[in-house]
């Protein structure tokens, strides 16, 4: 039963699966909108920016620069799902359509996963080395964060930066 024949069978079958697979792509976060980008309303000194360009926006914007690999089934379906993901939680470029108090929490949240170390997520600083945060990055971020929802504190009733209660 298992044999040679069996095996070179079940890998020829294994292969041209391969093959099949990559003609269904996962379509791309390209669309490059950013009408409501956070830059548009708030400060984004150019030294955070280039740390979110760097580390967070492939995941969390409409814009994801991508790898040769990710042309490659199933890579491209991993991807897609993280980036789907990411976008749901958290998109930079479209932050402004969020409510204030969401706005707020986002902020909130971005310190918690710098302190935590939970961003970006280890599955892309191993392929992304220079995505990694250095204690000097990491503050950057959490200073901006925290000046910002200092400036929000500042221009909105305390009441509309909380959580709606239902
Ligand atoms: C490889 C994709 C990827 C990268 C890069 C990435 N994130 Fe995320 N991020 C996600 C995913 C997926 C989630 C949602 C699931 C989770 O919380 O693990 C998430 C969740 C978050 C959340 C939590 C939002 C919530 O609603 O709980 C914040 C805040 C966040 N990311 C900030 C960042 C920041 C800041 C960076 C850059 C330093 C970054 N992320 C880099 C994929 C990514």
């Amino acid at each position: 039963m298992f044999n040679k024949k069996f095996f070179k069978t079940i890998g020829i079958i294994l292969g041209l699966m391969l093959i099949a697979i990559q003609f269904f792509k996962p379509e791309q976060n390209v669309s490059g909108n950013a009408t409501q980008s956070i830059a548009t309303a708030y400060p984004v000194p150019e030294r955070v920016k280039v740390i979110l360009d760097n580390a967070c926006m492939d995941c969390h914007s409409n814009t994801t620069k991508y790898p040769w690999y990710s042309n490659v089934q199933p890579v491209a379906w991993w991807l897609a799902d993280h980036v789907k993901d990411g976008k749901k939680h958290l998109n930079f470029d479209e932050f402004m359509s969020y409510r204030p108090y969401r706005q707020y929490h986002k902020l909130e949240e971005i310190d918690e996963v710098i302190q935590e170390g939970e961003m970006p997520m280890t599955s892309y600083t191993l392929a992304h080395s220079e995505a990694k945060l250095d204690a000097n990055q990491k503050e950057i971020l959490i200073n901006w964060s925290k000046a910002l929802r200092d400036s929000m504190s500042l221009h909105y009733p305390k009441d509309s930066l909380e959580k709606p209660k239902k």
